[in-house]
């Protein structure tokens, strides 16, 4: 018998519907430190209530829905994490990435104004977007806590798939918290690094970058990298995890820019949140374009295609792509002509 084509239902539209509700447990979960509890062997209902301090009756409610999104498992009584829960959501571990699962929450009100955000005329976009006199320091740091829980394992991934250790200096275009020059610094001794930013995190990149101990090799610097001019005696430049936020004249200036400031012979990494050529996908790389709505920049999700030609048009060659965090971050890296 032919099958019979299945009827669309609602499945699929109630879920994402309501996806933010999962969003919402997950952060509560994570500033309760549910996770954290369960793996010290407080694992029942009224044990793990005791210690996160809350009332039976609503660590009951958490912990179901909690195990319904197969993020901790449940037998009879008893709660424990899943696998990747156990390793990054467990306060006290080297891998714990708890602040970045609240990373977007200072957005949460945002979200919620998509709408009127989506009508906002291009003429009220702001180039910095987020970036506006309500970031301060105070801001930086908690953004910076988030993005150093995550961006650590990212910087060592790139430094085990990129070798410098040929290289003199790195100039880190946006590099907040500065993860991809402590790598770099720590793997070679003889490695400078320069990061820049904006003045609020350079505050901050200076105490990340005195806590892992690599002053005498690395520096911050106060720089809006869509203006002010590049250090010039850098033979490595990296841009990570901010190509969104810019649109694509934007991109293709800085891009310029970082060609034009870069020794003969550098190499040029740009790490970002790209979709495919077709521009149908991945997911996450199009939900950080649709952000730059919330956030009232110019941004939007560049593909591929477009960064390869950013490069090519500034004058990079063997401009070559690889995935790096699968569906999320692309690196596009081009070497400057010339040594
Ligand atoms: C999401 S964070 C990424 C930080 C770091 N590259 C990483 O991968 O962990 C983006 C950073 O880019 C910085 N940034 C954005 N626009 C900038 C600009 N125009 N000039 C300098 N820094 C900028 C922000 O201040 C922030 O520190």
């Amino acid at each position: 018998m032919a099958d019979v084509e299945k009827r669309p239902d609602t499945v699929r539209l109630q879920r994402i519907s309501k996806a933010f509700w999962e969003s919402a447990a997950l952060m509560s979960a994570v500033e309760l430190g549910v996770f954290t509890v369960l793996a010290s062997g407080n694992n029942t209902i009224e044990t793990a209530a005791n210690a996160m301090g809350i009332e039976a009756i609503n660590a009951e409610r958490l912990l179901v829905a909690l195990t319904a999104m197969d993020l901790v498992t449940r037998d009879g009584k008893t709660f424990s994490n899943a696998p990747d829960v156990d390793r990054f959501l467990v306060e006290g571990q080297p891998s714990y990435a708890g602040p970045w699962m609240l990373f977007g929450k200072p957005r949460w009100q945002g979200w919620g104004e998509l709408t009127e955000r989506l009508k906002t005329p291009v003429s009220e976009q702001r180039i910095l977007g987020m970036y506006d006199e309500t970031f301060t320091v105070e801001r930086a740091r908690t953004y910076h806590e988030a993005t150093y829980s995550i961006g650590m394992g990212a910087a060592r991934r790139f430094h085990k798939q990129v070798d410098l250790s040929a290289r003199k200096k790195i100039m880190d275009l946006g590099g907040g918290s500065g993860c991809y020059c402590i790598v770099g610094a720590q793997k070679h001794p003889g490695l400078k690094g320069e990061v820049l930013d904006l003045a609020p995190v350079v505050e901050v990149t200076n105490e990340f970058l005195s806590q892992n101990g690599v002053t005498a090799q690395v520096t911050a610097s106060v720089c809006n990298f869509t203006q002010d001019p590049l250090p010039t005696d850098a033979d490595v430049a990296i841009m990570a995890s901010n190509l969104p936020q810019y649109n694509r004249e934007i991109i293709a200036g800085i891009v310029q820019r970082v060609f034009d400031a870069l020794e003969p012979g550098g190499e040029f990494h740009l790490i970002g949140e790209m979709i495919n050529p077709a521009g149908d996908g991945p997911l996450a790389p199009a939900l950080w374009g649709l952000s730059e709505a919330v956030n009232h920049s110019t941004g939007l999700a560049h593909s591929t295609l477009d960064c390869i030609g950013y490069f090519e048009n500034a004058g990079f060659v063997d401009v070559a792509e690889v995935e790096f965090i699968p569906d999320t971050l692309t690196r596009v890296t081009g070497y400057k002509p010339g040594a």
